[in-house]
């Protein structure tokens, strides 16, 4: 089992140089034999800002794989990866590599919302069966669903919609957006928008900086001067930690909240140190959520790493848990796509997360939880709202 945990930079463009070996030679794939690998490409980050939600989701998805002895269905795993940098200027090129070059029989991917839509146009018109294991791009699970493509993630309103109901209901009136003004960030503030503006919240100004930059100076400034009682932003990776940092620096923290969806603590709460200290997010995941599945994969996931899991090695796990579903349903038979894809629409199981299904969209309907972080931990506070479901709005799959 061609089978790594740990996918260095290097690794990744070897593999991606593989795949355009073979894109050089279409018809080499073999037939399927049985028992033959199951190739399953994955389209991740392995460097820049995301690089290290990449390397969350891998982990766990391997894990899974060891744990099942290596095989899904029956079939050996076989993982295909390709770094795709989060550029969406390259994530036609890099999807072709694994689609196309590789041929592989399972698409895993991505983590940025850009790439993903261009990944998922490539999918959809191949039929591949598809599982994205993070970006919320709402049109995936709106007017883009398809019947082979899977989200165990969220849709990038839903974490802004728990927040922004959460800080209605902390007694906050008026707020400022600051957010990388692409995909994630425009739709989480729309998700904030509407639950904020719906419980009488007023927002003062919404100010943007392209991805993925980290200069954050400017809009810090502007946040000081409009005074608002909170500001809600998304940021994530290794963007989110310098962003607190700075926010923390510029001394805001004592005198405007921070809220955002989890993504903003989620993998460098310990890195932010007394930086993070207060800021507030919403998300499908709290570290300390007291249920066995979560229990057991913290553990598992600690012993085999030497670190602790965070919401994308959750979401890396679920992935290949609702693989590991439809696989098993069909014998490891890719071909068979009904059963395959009717299998996984229908799973239900416990995640880390707490309970999680899919919605006729083929995202998942799963707990937002509110979280404050504390000493380098988010510390759980409430259930903020349970089995929500994203709208399906232009979506139909009958
Ligand atoms: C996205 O681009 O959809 C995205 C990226 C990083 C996150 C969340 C969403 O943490």
């Amino acid at each position: 089992m061609h089978n790594k945990s740990r996918i260095t930079r290097r690794d990744a463009l070897k593999l991606a140089g593989a795949g355009a070996a073979v894109a050089a030679f279409p018809f080499a794939r073999p037939a399927i034999a049985q028992g033959a690998p199951l190739k399953v490409g994955l389209l991740l980050p392995y460097s820049g800002t995301f690089a290290a939600l990449g390397d969350a989701i891998t982990n766990a998805m391997d894990l899974y794989v060891k744990q099942q002895g290596g095989k899904l269905g029956g079939r050996t795993i076989q993982w295909v990866k390709v770094d795709d940098e989060s550029k969406p200027e390259r994530a036609v090129e890099n999807t072709s590599k694994l689609v196309e070059g590789e041929k592989v029989d399972v698409l895993i991917g991505t983590v940025h919302s850009g790439v993903a839509m261009a990944m998922a146009k490539i999918a959809r018109e191949a039929g591949l069966p598809t599982l994205i294991p993070n970006a919320g791009a709402n049109a995936l699970t709106r007017s883009q669903c398809a019947k082979n493509i899977f989200r165990t993630s969220f849709g990038n309103s839903q974490p802004g919609v728990a927040a922004g109901k959460a800080m209605i209901d902390a007694g906050i009136k008026t707020a400022v957006t600051y957010t990388w003004g692409y995909a994630a960030g425009e739709e989480s503030v729309e998700g904030f928008k509407q639950s904020f503006l719906a419980g009488g919240g007023k927002i003062l100004k919404e100010v943007r900086l392209p991805f993925p930059n980290v200069e954050f100076q400017a809009g810090l400034a502007e946040i000081a001067s409009l005074k608002p009682q909170a500001v809600y932003s998304f940021y994530a990776g290794g963007g989110a930690l310098k962003y607190m940092k700075d926010y923390a620096a510029a001394g805001l923290n004592k005198s405007v909240q921070l809220w955002g969806p989890g993504f903003l603590t989620d993998g460098v709460e310990k890195a932010a140190g007394e930086a993070g200290n207060g800021v507030k997010t919403a998300s499908h995941y709290v570290d300390t959520l007291d249920n066995a599945e979560n229990k057991k994969f913290r553990a598992d996931y600690n012993a085999a790493f030497k670190k602790f899991p965070d919401v994308y090695a959750v979401q890396g796990w679920d992935t290949t848990h609702l693989l590991d579903i439809g696989l098993k349903a069909v014998g490891g038979d890719v071909s068979k796509k009904d059963d395959l894809f009717k299998a996984m629409r229908n799973a239900k199981f416990n995640s880390p997360r707490g309970p999680f299904r899919l919605s006729a969209s083929q995202n998942p309907i799963h707990n937002f939880y509110l979280r404050e972080l504390k000493n380098g931990e988010n510390v759980f506070v409430k259930v903020a709202a349970t089995d929500v479901s994203d709208p399906t709005t232009g979506c139909s799959l009958a």
